[in-house]
């Protein structure tokens, strides 16, 4: 019932905030279709997602776990015509997905799309180079800790990381746990708390999604 209720405030919200958008629409279908399971984010986050990217002014970005791209579409969006989005999928038939979704919103000049384990990929990055504006990282849970320890060697100084899904429904508090997702966000509590990288804080959302939250931090 409160799960419902959740739900229809965020429908609600979003009618009046969000746009209709036909191509994001048909990114989702074709999520569904192609039988990815229904975690992208949701359209109020992909929309707060591109409100950071923009007052950031952010030229580059790093997705960790693309799924079928959705997020990565809002983020892209949000970028100058010169600007580019790195986001990475460790799935290939998940990645053809996002790849003809990029191609449906017309971002592919800015999505550089790598597909591979992320912990395979990011050293990658730090070899080319790269330095982020931001980071949003959406991937298997059990290594969070080890995607915001390379956030902070990718994303600049006064750069932001965001992190989904840091609450799950407050499991979060479950110490008994053997749930590698669990245990992998509280290792990621663990680590940013000793982690003088970083000035975070954690933000717990009700929606569509049920209960979850966003950790938000700043590259110091
Ligand atoms: C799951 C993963 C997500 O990224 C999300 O937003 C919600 C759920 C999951 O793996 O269950
Ligand atoms: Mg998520």
């Amino acid at each position: 019932m409160t799960g419902e209720r959740f739900a229809a405030v965020d429908h609600w919200i979003a009618r009046h905030l969000i746009p209709d958008d036909p191509v994001l629409e048909a990114v989702l279908k074709s999520a569904r279709t192609n039988g990815l399971p229904a975690i992208d984010v949701s359209p109020l986050l992909g929309a707060f997602l591109a409100l950071v990217a923009h007052l950031i002014k952010a030229r580059r970005i790093l997705e960790i776990g693309t799924l079928a791209g959705y997020s990565a579409i809002w983020m892209a969006r949000a970028l100058p015509q010169d600007g580019h989005l790195v986001t990475i999928e460790v799935n290939p038939r998940t990645a053809d997905v996002a790849r003809a979704n990029f191609a449906r919103a017309d971002v592919v000049k800015r999505i550089d799309l790598r597909v591979g384990a992320a912990l395979d990929v990011l050293p990658t990055l730090v070899d080319e180079g790269h330095a982020f504006d931001m980071a949003f990282i959406d991937a298997d849970k059990a290594n969070n800790a080890s995607y915001a320890d390379w956030a902070a060697t990718l994303v600049r100084p006064g750069g932001v990381v965001i992190i989904d899904n840091v609450v799950r429904d407050g499991r979060i508090l479950d110490e008994a746990t053997d749930d590698p997702d669990i245990v992998g966000t509280r290792s990621l509590y663990a680590a940013m708390r000793m982690d003088g990288r970083f000035e975070s804080t954690a933000l717990q959302t009700v929606g569509v999604k049920g209960w979850d939250g966003l950790l938000i931090a700043r590259r110091r």
